[in-house]
């Protein structure tokens, strides 16, 4: 099993923790990442939402907008279909619209109901692995130049804890996410005599959020650790408390 670390206690960030930073957020739309693009904003972050609905992105907009944050960058995007060249478009829009980039939260993921390996055909395993392993990385790539001109850049993967510990029926997607800690990893030995970006996984364990209720319908999901609690973890590893902190894989 893919050995990871924990995360500080009680980390309690202050509310200047990204004040003057810029962080894109993927899946802002809902779940996970909108609790992350909300959290990062109230922290004095300037944020970009990357989705495929634009409507979804709006409506989290608006929210960090209402709280007093800084107005988000919208990015409608589809990380199913985009290629080497729609990446290198999207850096450069980033770097147009926030001048800098100094992390990058990837919370967006596709998920199928769980079924056998049997039944996965090769097209699913394609747009699986695709969203939640090739994308990442495409998009981290694309974005490298931009990451290491910031003086303490920070990439967070959000891993699984089915690609940690595989089992049955969870296909393609646990295949996938489990390959995240070996691509923090690899990236992060790479780097390491710049030590800019950090590049790290979170396992968030179980959270009250769409996903959720497709992997586990029936669930009572009121019982469930909120994304807003987990979005905390993604301040700590994108914030300077984590400095020094790459190539790990930390689960809560
Ligand atoms: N929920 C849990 O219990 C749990 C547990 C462990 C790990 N996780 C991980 O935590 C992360 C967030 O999960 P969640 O529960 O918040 O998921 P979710 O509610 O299903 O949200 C997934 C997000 O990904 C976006 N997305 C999906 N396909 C996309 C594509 N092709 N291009 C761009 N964006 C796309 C969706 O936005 P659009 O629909 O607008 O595209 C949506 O905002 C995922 O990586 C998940 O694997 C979740």
């Amino acid at each position: 099993m893919t050995p990871t670390s924990s995360l500080p206690p009680g980390y309690t960030p202050p509310t200047n923790l990204l004040e003057g930073r810029a962080v894109l957020v993927t899946g802002a739309g809902q779940g996970l990442g909108q609790a992350v693009a909300l959290a990062c904003a109230a922290h004095g972050a300037t944020v970009a939402l990357l989705g495929r609905k634009p409507k979804k992105l709006e409506a989290t907009a608006d929210a960090i907008e209402a709280a007093g944050g800084a107005e988000p960058v919208l990015v409608p995007f589809d990380l199913a279909e985009a290629g080497t060249a729609q990446f290198e478009q999207l850096a450069h829009l980033l770097r147009r619209e926030l001048k800098r980039l100094d992390g990058i939260a990837h919370c967006a993921s596709h998920f199928v109901p769980l079924t056998p390996l049997a039944h996965q055909g090769l097209e699913s395993w394609l747009v699986l692995l695709r969203v939640n392993l090739a994308a990442p990385a495409a998009l981290t790539r694309a974005c490298l130049p931009l990451l290491a001109a910031a003086p303490d850049a920070s990439v967070v993967f959000t891993g699984e804890t089915h690609g940690l510990d595989p089992a049955a029926f969870w296909g393609a997607f646990a295949i996938g996410k489990s390959a995240l800690p070996a691509l923090a990893k690899v990236w992060a030995d790479e780097l390491e005599k710049s030590g800019t970006p950090r590049m790290n996984v979170l396992v968030p364990g179980p959270m009250n959020t769409p996903q959720r209720a497709m992997s586990h319908p029936g669930e009572d999901r009121s019982r469930l650790r909120s994304a807003e609690s987990v979005a905390v973890s993604y301040l700590y590893l994108l914030g300077p408390d984590s400095r020094g902190r790459s190539g790990e894989t930390l689960r809560m």
